[in-house]
């Protein structure tokens, strides 16, 4: 019998995914300085979707210039992006994968290069310095909401399957949500519906711009962690139904350890809350600490209709047929370089992957686990 796992799933406007594991938006720096895709970053994840993935979502790609988060970052602000992001849909729906994009504005927290303005939903910062945030105005709103349309449209364009807005993470959606952060009184910020606005008014202008068969889906943070803060899983509930009637087609909930139930109702799960709380068409997507067939299987049974997995997707790129259709184990972590090099990972990739601790093996340059 196939496993639930391999099912195939339905998102709300009527497409299908050809299974329930997806591998999370990672962040791994390996594309060209002008947001360009690489041939490292191609590699590494047709590697995943020749290992049964049914959806691979791409690293944070940043929709405007000035929001890019990190050297290295994959973009999708300029038509120059369009014929990577083409060359990718392409190769992974060769091997039946989908391919999202993960839209990201880097807000506050957006890298610093010369010349170029920081933003976010408030100003902050010493005037006059490098590192200011200014607050964006009204017009320049309108105009950032055009740029994540703009950047949908050019993957709809590039022939991929969907976007997912990040919401999550403390960027710059995210910061709009946050409510000790977003203190505006203009109707963008405040309370619940002015700290919403901007989420929902990308949503709704995607979803008028692009093709009813292309998925667009938002990735967001449930609750506080620990370098999140301003968030309440209540407005986060709120939000994703508002979401929901804005046209999304899946609301992906960011949990990190997805094992655990939510810190205001600890006797309930995420993935079970949101389940109960959005319209049954909407699936829901977990991710967190997702390694073993046994954790997708219980994400599933808290509610999931399907699971995104991140540091197991490196680890194990057949995740899909390896641990699921032939029941064996993923490869665990602390993992060696030369691991992660068989695994279609650039060297650019490796080193990143030693910031994380616990991850590469310390005699092989890795931080330990904190
Ligand atoms: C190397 C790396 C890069 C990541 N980059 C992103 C990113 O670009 N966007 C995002 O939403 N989450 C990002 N994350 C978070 C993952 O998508 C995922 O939610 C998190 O790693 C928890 O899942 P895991 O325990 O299966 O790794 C990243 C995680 C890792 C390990």
């Amino acid at each position: 019998m196939t496993d639930r796992l391999l099912l195939p799933m339905r998102f709300a406007n009527g497409t299908v995914a050809p299974n329930r594991v997806w591998v999370a938006p990672m962040t791994n720096k390996q594309s060209h300085e002008d947001g360009r895709l690489s041939d490292a970053e191609l590699i590494w994840l047709e590697r995943r979707a020749r290992g049964g993935f049914g959806v691979i979502e791409s690293c944070a790609t940043h929709v405007t210039e000035s929001g890019q988060g990190w050297p290295g970052q994959w973009g999708i602000y300029s038509d120059l992006h369009t014929p990577g992001w083409r060359r990718a849909a392409e190769r992974m729906q060769s091997h039946g994968s989908m391919l999202f994009a993960q839209l990201f504005h880097g807000g506050e927290r957006a890298h610093r290069a010369q010349g170029r303005a920081i933003v976010s939903c408030v100003s902050s910062g010493t005037p006059g310095r490098d590192d200011e945030v200014r607050q964006l105005t009204p017009a320049q709103i309108e105009a950032l909401i055009e740029a994540f349309a703009d950047a949908a449209c050019r993957a709809a364009d590039a022939g991929l399957d969907g976007v997912e807005l990040h919401g999550a993470h403390g960027y710059l959606l995210c910061q709009f949500l946050r409510a000790d952060l977003n203190t505006r009184t203009d109707g963008w910020g405040g309370d619940l519906p002015g700290r919403a606005r901007l989420l929902r008014r990308v949503m709704q202008t995607i979803r008028q711009q692009v093709p009813a068969s292309f998925v667009v889906g938002v990735r967001l943070s449930a609750e506080n962690g620990t370098f999140l803060t301003g968030l309440d899983l209540d407005e986060s509930l709120q939000t994703a139904q508002w979401l929901c009637d804005d046209g999304a087609d899946f609301i992906h909930v960011s949990l990190w350890d997805a094992h655990l139930n939510c810190s205001k109702r600890a006797d309930v799960h995420p993935a079970r809350v949101f389940r109960d709380a959005l319209p049954e068409a909407v699936p829901v997507i977990t991710a967190g600490q997702i390694w073993t067939r046994a954790h997708a299987h219980q994400q599933l049974d808290h509610g999931a209709d399907a699971v995104a997995l991140g540091r197991a997707a490196i680890t194990t790129p057949n995740w899909p047929q390896q641990v699921v259709r032939d029941g064996k184990e993923p490869l665990m972590p602390p993992v060696s370089a030369q691991q992660l090099r068989d695994r279609d990972l650039s060297e650019t990739f490796v080193t990143y992957m030693k910031r994380w601790p616990g991850f590469v093996h310390t005699d092989d340059g890795g931080r330990p686990a904190k």
